[in-house]
Formats: C-alpha cells, structure tokens, sequence
C-alpha cells in the first residue's frame, strides 16, 4: 500500500485505540514480578477491575486472549458430559459453545437468526422443563461483537430465578466491560468473562474471571481437566499480590492507567458515551437507508452496530475501499455474515470527532463503491450529536 500520512482509524469492534497514556505507561521498565512493587501493582488493578465488574467476589487475571477466560469459565466449573444452556447469538457465542463440547459439554445451543439476543422467555422454559437439574450452567455473551446485539443479562438472571433452577450463570463481557452497564454481583452472574482490547482501552493480551463464591465452590468438584486456567494456584498466588507463573507486567501498567482514566471519566459517564455514539451511529445508518442488523431497539449494543448492506453488494469490497482510500478499518462479517455486513466499531478511548471522521470515511465509501444509499447520514449523526 501506498505511504499514507496522518493516523489510521482503527474502527474495528476490538481491538480498539490505546491511548497515549497507556502506551506511554507500558513503556516503563520492566519490573522484577516477584518484588514489593509489582505487587502493588497487583493488587490495585485487580481490586480496579473488580470496581469495572461491580464485583466485590474474587477476580484473577490471566495473560492470554479472550478465548483463554471463555476456557476458564468452563474448566473450573463443570464435569465431562455436564449439560449447559446457550444461545447462539452470532459467531463469538458459536466459538464459545465450540470449546464447550471440545471439553466433552452437551451443550444446548438455542437457535436465533444472529438478529436479536438470547431470549429470556426461552431460556426460563428450558430450564422449567429441566425437572432433573440436568443444566449445570447457562453461557450466555452479554454483547455479540459479530451482530451488534446486547443480550438483557439481567432479564435472564430473573428468567433462571423464576424456573427456580441451580445452573451457574456464565457471561461473556469481552465486548461490552468498560463500555456498557454490567453487574456481576447485582445481576447475580458466577463467572465474568472479559479482557483487555476492547472497552479496557489495552492491547490484546489480558483476560479475566470474576469469579462468584457459588463459582468457587462449584470449582471445587469440577473435574474438567485443567492446570494453566486453574482458579486455584492464581487466587492463592494472588493474595500476596503474585502470579503462579509469570505475569504480563508492562500490560499491567496500561491497565493501571486505563483504570485511571476510566475512573476520572466515571463509569456511568463511559457508559452515556458510549450510547451517545452508538445512537449517532444508528441515525446515521437509517439516513443513509440501510439496515441495522439488530432487529431489537432494547438490544442495541453501545459499542458496535453491524450495518447489512444491500443484496448483491459485498461488505468486504467495501471495507477495502474504505481502508485504501481513506486509511480506516472497518469490521468485517464474520461467520455467516461474511461479506453481507460491515462492523463499526464504536468503543474504548473516542470521542464525537472521532465518530464524526468514522462516519464521513463510511459515508464517501459508500459512494465510492458504487452501493445505493440516500446522502446525509453524517448530517443526521452531526446533528444528534451538537443537540446532546
Ligand atoms: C464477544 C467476544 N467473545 C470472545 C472473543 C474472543 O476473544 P479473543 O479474540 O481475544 O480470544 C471476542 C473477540 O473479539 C468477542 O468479541
């Protein structure tokens, strides 16, 4: 590709934009992860990400991708052949319910058309007619990065609690912690998952379980093999402030300062930002008459919106378009979406010029790729967005 001078938008769901002072703070030297220093460090980013999890159970933190914590989730809690619950929302849930029946799971995987989340009304029933307790966990991913959905977490909480039924509460926050309202302990959920490159403003490279006291004693007889992801080693390990093996440090500085950040903003005000710039977002997708693929207005997700393109137009053609001509990523369909929608992602470390550039890169791309959309998108989201 040619030079092309100025910054790159990286508009992608994920990874998103580290700011420069979490750059600047993971560049420090290295520190000894077995001194004083490192474990205060420890201890204040794991206490930090409780406050984010709006947690007071336990949490570790592992130095892995996402996909490592969905592995944890599981690992700890169940047996070979226990039954679990879950909806398959889109591509990440499909993934998640992969490494469940990789380990031997029976999984129960309610269909949906990747347009709309985990039904709470479903749920409840199955777990209703499950007069045996057959369903050890339900797993559900709060914020489907491949739809542009949020399933209503606590809606489901009340759906399990009216079947009356025991299963452990598994949920996927990678897309959606530090960006839209979660409540591990209000919402009554046994495993958190989450990680770094998303709403946390990180590099890939952290993950993390919030872990609840149903979860760690469940933990206790789970007899899914296990040893790198084991709870056990890492919260005794943790307790002094050390890892079982060794840590990421200078991702732990970032997230030290990510954490600051997150809370000089103040999270309820991250969360109005991000609905703020998802709701522009979405003004501007029906301005220039296509379609968002989530079907449900209560299900929008705040930091992605999944835009279907017309029949006979390849999203990938148009994402290329917009990345040579105007140096900016896009998200692709995954899936079964591959090539039919395009992903904006909306999250993490932005702000309304931020969004107000996304949009204008979308909006000349659409014409430039030759797709049939009615001008003015940018004006409706620009217009929002000064009114707010
Ligand atoms: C909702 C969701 N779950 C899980 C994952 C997998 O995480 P990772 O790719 O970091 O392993 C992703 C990645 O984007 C995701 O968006």
């Amino acid at each position: 590709m040619n030079f092309m001078a100025g910054r790159h938008f990286l508009q992608i769901p994920g990874p998103t934009n580290v700011p420069e002072r979490v750059l600047r703070a993971m560049s420090k030297p290295t520190i000894d992860h077995r001194g004083p220093e490192f474990s205060r460090l420890a201890i204040e980013v794991l206490d930090g990400l409780k406050l984010i999890c709006k947690t007071r159970a336990s949490l570790v933190i592992y130095p892995s991708s996402g996909t490592g914590a969905w592995e944890a989730a599981l690992v700890n809690t169940l047996s070979p052949g226990d039954r679990v619950l879950m909806a398959e929302t889109g591509h990440f849930a499909t993934l998640w319910r992969n490494i469940a029946t990789n380990h031997g799971l029976d999984v129960d995987f309610i269909p949906t058309d990747w347009r709309r989340g985990a039904d709470p009304a479903t749920i409840e029933e199955k777990l209703t007619l499950d007069r045996d307790r057959k369903f050890k966990a339900v797993a559900i991913v709060h914020n489907e990065t491949s739809t542009g959905v949020t399933s209503r977490i606590a809606e489901i909480r009340k759906a399990i609690d009216r079947a009356s039924h025991p299963a452990l509460f598994l949920v996927d926050t990678i897309s959606s912690l530090a960006s839209i309202d979660y409540r591990h302990d209000e919402w009554g959920v046994d495993v958190t998952v989450g990680c770094s490159q998303k709403g946390l403003m990180l590099p890939p490279g952290l993950a993390l379980n919030a872990i609840s006291a149903k979860a760690l004693a469940a933990s206790k007889t789970a007899r899914l093999s296990r040893s790198y992801w084991d709870w056990e080693p890492m919260l005794s390990a943790n307790k002094a402030g050390f890892f079982p093996y060794t840590p990421p440090t200078n991702l732990l500085f970032g997230l030290q300062e990510s954490l600051n950040m997150l809370n000089e903003e103040g999270l309820e005000n991250v969360f109005a930002r991000h609905m703020r710039h998802a709701e522009a977002t979405r003004r501007a997708v029906r301005a220039w008459s296509l379609q968002i693929l989530c079907q449900n207005p209560l299900e929008y997700s705040s930091s992605l919106t999944a835009v279907l393109l017309p029949e006979g137009h390849n999203a990938d053609a148009f994402r290329k378009t917009v990345l040579e001509r105007f140096n900016m990523s896009l998200g692709n369909g995954l899936g079964k979406l591959q090539g039919k929608v395009f992903r904006i992602g909306h999250l993490g470390y932005f702000n309304d010029l931020m969004l107000a550039g996304t949009l204008s890169g979308v909006e000349m791309g659409l014409g430039l790729a030759g797709i049939p959309y009615t001008k003015g998108g940018i004006t409706s989201a620009l217009e929002y967005l000064a009114q707010k």
